[in-house]
């Protein structure tokens, strides 16, 4: 337990996913004031009461950040709970696999929704909630595939390569009311959701995809082996907390030498 955050208000998009929930307890551990806020309603319930199950500095929201008002909605919340909004983690995101030539309209609005616009709809209604107390902290999480090319993920890489350019645009629009925005660059990282996919494309057990992800010995990272999710999440807290109050608009990679 730690005290960087002692005092402040975060709230965590993606809350109820693996980066996203690691992050919300990171906070949490370091005194935050906490609104884990996702779509998923039953999961955000159940990442609140597994990191505090008095529920007293923390907050579970169910909302479609991808819609103006499920953003409005989810900041008015937090606002209403805890009287301040310091720190805003953008970790929601949604993965659409294939090249463009098989993209279609609907997962054109799908992915663009929860990667870009939810992250714009969520400053848009932070900003002036953090400019009542003197200013803040946004981390949007993009992806190292936000910066370098690969097959077979367009429009997820798209939307990525988004966020890194309106991390920028932020932090330059809103220096001014001390509002600090960075970016951070996952690469693989070991979250439920690589291991219930590989589970279900090669009809194995949860268990088994996961060791089989763990005993990879993946030779374009240099450090050899997916990322914890916890291990992206002290870089959130760093860019969040006072500790990096010296840095904005910067795009951190956090890929164990992925993107090298
Ligand atoms: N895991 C990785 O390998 C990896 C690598 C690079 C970047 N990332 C990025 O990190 C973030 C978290 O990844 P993860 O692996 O924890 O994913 P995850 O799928 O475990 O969690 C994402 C969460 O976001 C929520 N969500 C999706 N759309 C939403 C919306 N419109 N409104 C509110 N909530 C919504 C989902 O319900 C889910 O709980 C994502 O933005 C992802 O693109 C992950």
């Amino acid at each position: 337990m730690g005290n960087r955050l002692s005092g402040k208000t975060a709230l965590v998009t993606g809350g109820g996913g693996g980066i996203g929930a690691a992050t919300a307890r990171l906070f949490w551990e370091e005194g935050a004031q906490v609104a884990i806020v996702d779509t998923d309603s039953e999961a955000a319930r159940q990442a609140a009461e597994g990191i505090d199950p008095g529920g007293e500095r923390v907050l579970a929201v169910a909302a479609d950040l991808g819609d103006e008002a499920g953003a409005e909605h989810a900041v008015r919340e937090t606002v209403a709970r805890f009287g301040r909004l310091d720190v805003l983690a953008n970790v929601a995101g949604v993965r659409v696999y294939g090249p463009v030539t098989e993209a279609s309209l609907e997962s054109w609005d799908f992915i663009l929704r929860a990667n870009l616009l939810a992250v714009s709809y969520c400053a848009k209604f932070t900003v002036p909630a953090m400019e009542k107390n003197g200013g803040g902290s946004i981390v949007n999480v993009s992806s190292v595939y936000g910066d370098r090319g690969r097959a077979g993920m367009a429009q997820y890489d798209a939307t990525k390569g988004a966020v890194i350019a309106l991390t920028r645009a932020l932090a330059c629009d809103h220096a001014a009311q001390n509002i600090r925005v960075n970016c951070v660059c996952p690469g693989a990282t070991l979250t439920g959701f690589h291991i219930r996919r590989r589970a279900e494309l090669k009809g194995i057990t949860l268990e088994e995809a996961e060791a089989e992800i763990r005993a990879e010995d993946n030779k374009r990272i240099l450090l050899r082996r997916q990322g914890e999710p916890r291990e992206i999440a002290y870089s959130i807290l760093f860019l969040a907390c006072d500790e990096s109050s010296y840095v904005t608009g910067t795009t951190l990679m956090v890929d164990g030498g992925l993107g090298v």
